[in-house]
């Protein structure tokens, strides 16, 4: 289901909707009081409004849902009360929870047209809160129902409709506009990654992932080129070659590119790269039948990339940006590479294969690799679902992050903040570059338990050579089990969003 975004300022004594939401901020402990500029649709409810806060039950929480109905006969079905907490505390992340809430109203199959009238006052400044509002909005109303039959197919087909409606007039409503306009065009490449992440392995493998990544590119006008075996073997792409080779479905290397004119390479050139394994069944190191439960959403990391890469081309940023996809399944099989192989990467450099699970970090070399030498970017990001240690150190609340530049990784983090997608450092010590060196070859891909963030890390570090560079584990964030307000359960599209805004900072 889509929803289709409106925004209309000044007054809303008018509104045509059948389900109004009015958020209610709190101020200390007085009683709450119907907001300011609201007289007249209280007036259409009757005065309902007013009666309901009158009392002093409702207390506005963060949770607090309050549905008081019209008068029979009234064009407005229903009034719905957020609460939202202590006003003074209303920031982006509060802003982008209501719109969440607001998007799941807006789903409701009774809901109708919805407007989300927005009173006056600190912390809803137009500006500020439009854009935020209608990230939550789209965000909080997605599900990914395409393989349900019946009923809900059919509503997923029509089209909700939300306007926001602000009470007092707003500076310029044009500017306003063209900035929920980029909020939705970032958020609903958002969206798009959830797709691809949720999408189940029978269907989403490297070819058909390439496939999507074609039929985007050509949507927005990014240039896209797929690398298939042959030509993977003709450039020695020793890695993700060993970790596709058990699978009936073979590997691809997806190289998208935005903005591959002189005039935007002098603005300098950055790399997106990502993970792309379609379902990591461990190979024949397997997974338990649990640990193999979420595992199509490997290729998360490619997700997100695909997904910037595409916001990125609509909001036309004047700079040049590839995105890297290593996309292959790492399956057990009697053509699957075997625990004390030694393989060659595209970098000539030696890898023993000690775990068939570490598959990450191998597809990931070849394609930081890549990136390196076919455009020595100014920067380079990679995103990845790549150790259980992330999940286990952070959960679903920080993505690790790491690299051999700090500021790179600074950056990285205040665009996060920005964005409500927290990036949390780990360090990336010579020590743990030591764990992962092999005796009979350069590497091995896997350096025991300890530091399982860190000493991933180090191995990637060689093979970006100079390039400034972050790696940015999304395991614990990129998928998850729990609903929030923001998402349904599964791919959350993680890092579209904080790498949109971060390319955005990189092109002032
Ligand atoms: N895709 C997994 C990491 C993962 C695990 C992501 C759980 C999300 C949830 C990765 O390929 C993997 O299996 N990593 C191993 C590496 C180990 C064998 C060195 C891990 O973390 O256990
Ligand atoms: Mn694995
Ligand atoms: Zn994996």
């Amino acid at each position: 289901m889509t929803i289709r975004i409106q925004i209309a300022a000044g007054g809303a004594g008018e509104v045509r909707a059948e389900t109004l939401i009015i958020p209610i901020a709190r101020r200390g402990e007085t009683p709450q009081r119907l907001p300011q500029g609201l007289g007249a649709l209280d007036r259409r409810f009757g005065g309902r409004l007013s009666d309901a806060l009158a009392p002093g039950d409702f207390a506005a929480g963060r949770e607090d849902r309050l549905v008081i109905y019209g008068p029979k006969g009234g064009d407005l079905v229903r009034c719905i009360l957020l609460g939202v907490g202590e006003a003074d505390k209303i920031d982006d992340s509060v802003l982008r929870l209501l719109g969440g809430r607001v998007g799941r109203e807006t789903g409701q199959e009774n809901a109708g047209r919805v407007a989300l009238v927005i009173p006056p006052g600190a912390g809803f400044g137009a500006e500020r809160s439009a854009p935020r509002l209608a990230e939550g909005a789209l965000l909080g109303a997605y599900q990914f129902d395409r393989y349900k039959t019946g009923r809900k197919q059919k509503k997923s087909k029509t089209r909700a409709s939300l306007q926001l409606v602000y009470v007092r007039k707003v500076p310029s409503i044009t500017r306003l506009r063209a900035d929920l306009r980029e909020a939705v065009q970032v958020t609903e490449s958002q969206l798009l990654a959830r797709d691809l992440s949720n999408e189940p392995p029978n269907s989403l493998y490297p070819e058909t992932l390439a496939r999507e990544c074609r039929r985007m590119a050509r949507s927005v006008g990014l240039r896209c080129r797929v690398m298939a075996v042959p030509e993977l073997e003709r450039r020695g792409f020793g890695a993700i070659l060993a970790v596709g080779q058990g699978s009936v479905h073979p590997p691809r290397m997806i190289v998208l590119e935005h903005g591959a004119t002189p005039k935007r390479k002098k603005a300098g050139t950055l790399a997106l790269v990502g993970k792309g394994i379609t379902f990591d069944s461990g190979g024949l190191s397997l997974k338990t039948a649990s640990g193999m439960l979420e595992m199509k959403h490997d290729m998360s990391g490619a997700a997100t990339v695909f997904g910037a890469m595409r916001a990125i081309a609509l909001l036309d940023l004047p700079i040049h940006v590839v995105g890297v996809i290593a996309a292959a399944e790492n399956m057990p099989s009697g053509t699957a590479y075997r625990p004390s192989d030694i393989i060659e990467t595209a970098s000539g450099q030696t890898v023993e294969i000690v775990n068939t699970d570490a598959e990450g970090r191998l597809v990931l070399a070849d394609a930081l690799h890549h990136a390196t030498e076919s455009f020595a970017p100014d920067a380079m990001i990679d995103v990845a679902t790549l150790t259980g240690a992330a999940m286990m150190a952070f959960g679903r609340w920080a993505t690790a992050g790491l690299g051999n530049d700090d500021d790179l990784l600074d950056e990285l983090r205040a665009a996060g903040e920005r964005t409500g997608e927290t990036i949390w450092p780990m360090p990336l010590l010579d020590a743990h570059e030591k764990a992962m060196r092999s005796k009979v070859a350069d590497w091995k891909n896997a350096g025991g338990r300890d530091a399982g963030i860190s000493t991933a890390g180090a191995f990637l570090r060689g093979f970006v050579g100079e390039t400034p560079w972050v790696h940015l584990d999304i395991a614990g964030t990129g998928m998850t089990a729990t609903r929030t307000p923001l998402h349904c359960g599964g791919g959350t599209g993680v890092g579209v969003r904080m790498l949109t805004d971060w390319v955005r900072s990189r092109c002032a």
